[in-house]
């Protein structure tokens, strides 16, 4: 069955989305304020979501939205303008079956190594993490069928910074304790949202990780030797903490299979690719 899907704030990962749905055939709007260079198929919509006023335009209902803006800065004000105002625009001006927010693992404080899952409590420290947790609960609140999804950090083409530390000797990791990183490349993000649109019913939340939290050292040392660079060194200062270990079974329960299920097929497929072009991306 065909959908009709809102992208609201179409860059990296809701361009592959997008691509991703439109391929299947379903009719896709992607909405941005610069909407240039979006996937051939797709349907621009050219709107501000801190602006209400250019949201009126965008002709409902939707099967589904999804919500992948990204704040323009690190302050705090970026920040409350996409996941506070920007959600509450969007939720104002359209009408839709579903409501899927990208949310972000950072709503988890815990830093002891501890495993996370959907039901660890989420409470966030940082105005980061506070803001996206906010955006969640304003989603909930406006929508009886609001979907969470928490992701770790994107990776995938054109963000590749950790390759590049590898080949020039760049990557640092702490030892003691041993800090865990949570990781999803782009596609399999882009995949796992994909999934759960066509999923019958949804949870309010999934934590969307790859299959293997993984500490600094080991992860670095196996992305420096995947490239042939010189190997990670110790990074200096007061050591911070354990980091999390985000579950994803949740997503694992919902049907979903991963193209890139650990650090090392999807930066061993994003090193071959660059090496196939014969340079860096
Ligand atoms: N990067 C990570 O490691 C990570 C981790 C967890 C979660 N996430 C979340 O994943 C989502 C997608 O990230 P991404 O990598 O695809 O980000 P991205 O490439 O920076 O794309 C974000 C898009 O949002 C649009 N946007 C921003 N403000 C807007 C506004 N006021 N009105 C309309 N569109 C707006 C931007 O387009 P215009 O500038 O043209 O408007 C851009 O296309 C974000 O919610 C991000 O917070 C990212």
């Amino acid at each position: 069955m065909s959908l009709r899907v809102l992208i609201a704030g179409c860059g990296s990962l809701g361009s592959a989305l997008a691509a991703r749905l439109a391929g299947e055939g379903h009719e896709v709007v992607a909405l941005r304020r610069r909407p240039e260079a979006l996937p051939p198929g797709v349907r621009p919509f050219a709107a501000d979501l801190g602006d209400a006023a250019s949201l009126r335009g965008l002709a409902g209902p939707f099967a589904a939205v999804v919500y992948a803006a990204a704040p323009g800065g690190r302050e705090e004000a970026a920040y409350r303008a996409v996941y506070e105002t920007g959600v509450a625009n969007l939720l104002a001006a359209v009408r839709c079956a579903r409501f899927l927010l990208v949310s972000s693992t950072s709503v988890y404080a815990q830093d002891a190594g501890e495993w996370v899952d959907e039901r660890s409590p989420a409470e966030p420290r940082a105005f980061t993490g506070r803001t996206v947790l906010a955006g969640e609960a304003l989603a909930r609140e406006r929508h009886s069928a609001a979907c969470a999804v928490r992701l770790g950090g994107l990776y995938g083409p054109r963000r590749t910074r950790l390759l590049r530390a590898a080949r020039t000797g760049g990557l640092a990791y702490q030892a003691a304790p041993p800090r865990y990183t949570n990781r999803i490349h782009r596609d399999d993000a882009a995949g796992a949202l994909a999934h759960l649109l066509r999923r019958p019913s949804l949870e309010p939340v999934y934590v969307g990780v790859d299959c293997e939290p993984a500490a600094e050292e080991p992860f670095q040392r196996w992305l420096a030797a995947r490239v042939g660079g010189a190997p990670p060194r110790l990074r200096a200062g007061a050591p911070e903490g354990a980091g999390k270990r985000c579950s994803n079974r949740l997503l694992l329960a919902s049907g979903y299979r991963f193209r890139f299920p650990t650090f090392r097929e999807g930066y061993g497929a994003l090193a071959a690719a660059e090496r196939e072009d014969g340079g860096c991306a």
